[in-house]
């Protein structure tokens, strides 16, 4: 049997390499975005995102997806240390290629910043989502804000970009703008 694609490192925070998670943490406090959810695929050891929403008191609830076992580890000292940062902030080991829509919540924004960027073979011989079938189920959960947010800095952006092309053709997604490195969409 095959094993799961698991990101075998943990990412410590890097702005000149990779700002995404910086720059999502700025959009949410430039926009004033306050007491909604949030989805974030691919936390990082640095836990930034969850932090910054916690440290800037924007009352967002933020969901963080991670294949890294470091990274999951991380996360589990810091709510260990800092217990006030677990009430609006989890994360949860797993592949977003093996999302089921009925087992999550509703969220407001999606940063979907790596899409095309891990997925393999190896997730084909388990049967996994395409990136296209992972962000359909995703904007499947959306409510309120209806924010679907791609990095224009990640190498695979050509992945992103095509699946926003074709999602903006049929007219599930409008684009919105733009926020420094991230490319920001609206489901309809
Ligand atoms: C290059 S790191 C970037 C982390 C953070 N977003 C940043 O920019 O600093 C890639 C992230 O994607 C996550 N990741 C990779 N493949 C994944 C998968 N199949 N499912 C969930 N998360 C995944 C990793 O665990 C890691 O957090």
């Amino acid at each position: 049997m095959s094993k799961l694609n698991f990101y075998e490192i943990g990412w410590y925070l890097d702005e000149a390499q990779c700002p995404c998670d910086i720059h999502l943490a700025d959009y949410i406090e430039a926009q004033g975005i306050r007491d909604r959810s949030i989805f974030h695929f691919g936390t990082g050891e640095h836990h930034i995102v969850g932090i910054r929403s916690h440290e800037a008191k924007t009352g967002n609830l933020v969901l963080g997806i991670t294949a890294s076992p470091r990274e999951h580890e991380f996360y589990e000292k810091l709510v260990i240390e800092r217990p006030e940062i677990g009430w609006n902030y989890k994360v949860f080991f797993g592949d977003i290629y093996q999302l089921r829509a009925p087992l999550l919540p509703e969220f407001d924004v999606l940063s979907l910043f790596h899409v095309g960027e891990f997925r393999t073979e190896k997730n084909d011989s388990y049967g996994a989502l395409t990136d296209e079938a992972m962000v359909r189920l995703l904007i499947g959960r959306l409510r309120g804000l209806r924010q679907v947010i791609f990095y224009s800095g990640s190498y695979a952006f050509d992945v992103a970009q095509g699946i926003a092309d074709k999602l903006v053709a049929e007219g599930v997604l409008e684009p919105v703008g733009s926020f420094k490195s991230l490319r920001i969409f609206r489901a309809r």
